[in-house]
């Protein structure tokens, strides 16, 4: 998601409660610290909506929102102040390993990831193997990756990709909201897709 520069977004970031500056502080110590038993990412979280409808609905479990454009993220944490269970990072999935520990994610969520429809731009993409390794190296034995889309190229390459790997497919549906799922918000991003008639993939792997 890019958005016009906003000159006021850095100030803005830093002096907000729900920003972490340096999350490579934190590494190894997200559970201890911020006292949750359950660590869950998105990736790639643009205007927070998931990020926050989600940690609304699950108050006992940590969720970490990870947003590369500071824009966006400044977009988001002005509509947020008093999210109890959530906290968020401005940077780039390829750096991960500098913030959290082998094993320390319970589950990582990719909502509506950008497709990088074009080949040449494949390796950009959160579910290529430019990513993946570290995705699993994160995530701890039995966790979770979830993955919603409107995008069937994207969750084509995703199923055909994570085939290879340490990774049990769960749950798989090429139209998600054909059934009612509560357990799962809805963003505005996601109900404009809806409106639009089209269908949401959706599939959850476990690390084995
Ligand atoms: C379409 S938005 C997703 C919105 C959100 N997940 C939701 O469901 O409402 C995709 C976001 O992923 C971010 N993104 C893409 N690649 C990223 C990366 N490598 N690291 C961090 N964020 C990334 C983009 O900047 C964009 O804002």
């Amino acid at each position: 998601m890019r958005m016009r520069n906003k000159p006021w977004a850095s100030d803005f970031l830093l002096a907000h409660p729900k920003y972490v500056q340096d999350p490579s502080v934190y590494k190894g110590k997200w559970k201890t610290h911020f006292g949750y038993e359950h660590v869950v990412l998105e990736i790639g979280s643009g205007k927070g909506d998931y990020w926050r409808s989600m940690a609304r609905m699950n108050p006992n479990v940590l969720w970490i929102a990870l947003e590369k454009d500071k824009n966006v993220s400044a977009v988001a944490l002005k509509k947020t102040e008093d999210l109890e269970n959530g906290v968020w990072i401005v940077n780039d999935a390829a750096n991960l390993t500098d913030w959290f520990e082998a094993g320390e994610l319970d589950t990582i969520h990719l909502n509506f990831s950008d497709p990088w429809p074009k080949k040449g731009h494949a390796k950009r993409r959160l579910t290529s193997e430019t990513y993946t390794t570290t995705l699993l190296r994160l995530l701890k034995q039995g966790g979770q990756i979830k993955f919603k889309t409107d995008n069937k190229l994207l969750f084509e390459y995703t199923i055909l990709q994570w085939d290879s790997i340490a990774l049990k497919m769960e749950e798989f549906s090429v139209d998600f909201r054909r059934d009612e799922h509560s357990e799962d918000a809805i963003t505005e991003y996601e109900q404009h897709f809806m409106d639009l008639g089209q269908v949401i993939y959706r599939a959850v792997w476990r690390k084995v």
